[in-house]
């Protein structure tokens, strides 16, 4: 068995994400100073989800970071056959479990533990989606990692991919990783409406991309 291990600046930045306190108020949770999840966000983590499980029956479905339990509060909507989330932050994880997750009528597990340090079954999951505060600089190269190392061997043939995507283009860092990986990649449009948005908002922009990325059946 190979033993997983962080690198020096992710070590030191999810030690600096455990330090700060986790409070959830009426807008959304915040992680020390800063708003990481809006309530705001529900319409468009609905679409998600939607457009993640759609044709699926009881779908197997893996969270990573489950932060405000937005998109895992969308899924209750959904008949789903498992959920698994991943969360570092000991306080969120355990704010989303009570909150969200606990009356989930399906069998459930938190691993509290960056997804960098935790092993998956293989080709266990329907249904992935990714939504993480990387170190700054490492958005893409994580991303890269996540999908070769995570996604791709623990999504069923057929099973689909997402992640949170602020702005209306996917970089071609990233477009590079979805080719080269995915059977089929897609992107719908969401734009939150400018009366819908909160006070504190942190986000660079109201508009957003919906990617639903597809794995081959070829093994
Ligand atoms: C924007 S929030 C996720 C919001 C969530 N999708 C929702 O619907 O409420 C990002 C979360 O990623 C978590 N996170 C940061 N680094 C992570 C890592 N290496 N692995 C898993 N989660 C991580 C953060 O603690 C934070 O709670």
């Amino acid at each position: 068995m190979t033993t997983k291990i962080l690198s020096e600046v992710h070590r030191r930045h999810i030690a600096a994400l455990r330090e700060q306190p986790a409070l959830i108020d009426a807008e959304g949770l915040r992680i020390g100073s800063q708003y990481v999840m809006f309530f705001a966000e529900a319409d468009l983590m609905r679409e998600h989800v939607a457009r993640l499980t759609e044709g699926f029956s009881r779908p197997d479905v893996l969270e990573v970071g489950l932060g405000l339990g937005v998109f895992a509060a969308q899924l209750s909507v959904r008949e789903i056959g498992s959920y698994w989330a991943i969360e570092p932050h000991p306080g969120v994880a355990l704010m989303a479990r009570t909150r969200v997750v606990e009356p989930f009528d399906v069998p459930v597990r938190v691993c509290v533990d960056p997804w960098q340090l935790v092993t998956l079954p293989a080709e266990a999951f329907d249904v992935i989606m990714y939504d993480t505060w990387p170190p700054d600089g490492h958005a893409d190269p994580d991303f890269a990692a996540f999908v070769a190392d995570v996604a791709i061997p623990c999504l069923r043939p057929g099973g689909r991919f997402s992640f949170f995507h602020s702005g209306t283009s996917i970089s071609p860092a990233r477009r590079a990783v979805l080719d080269r990986h995915f059977a089929e990649w897609t992107t719908s449009p969401h734009t939150m409406p400018a009366e819908q948005t909160p006070p504190h908002w942190t986000k660079p922009s109201r508009d957003f991309l919906i990617p639903i990325a597809t794995k081959g059946d070829a093994r």
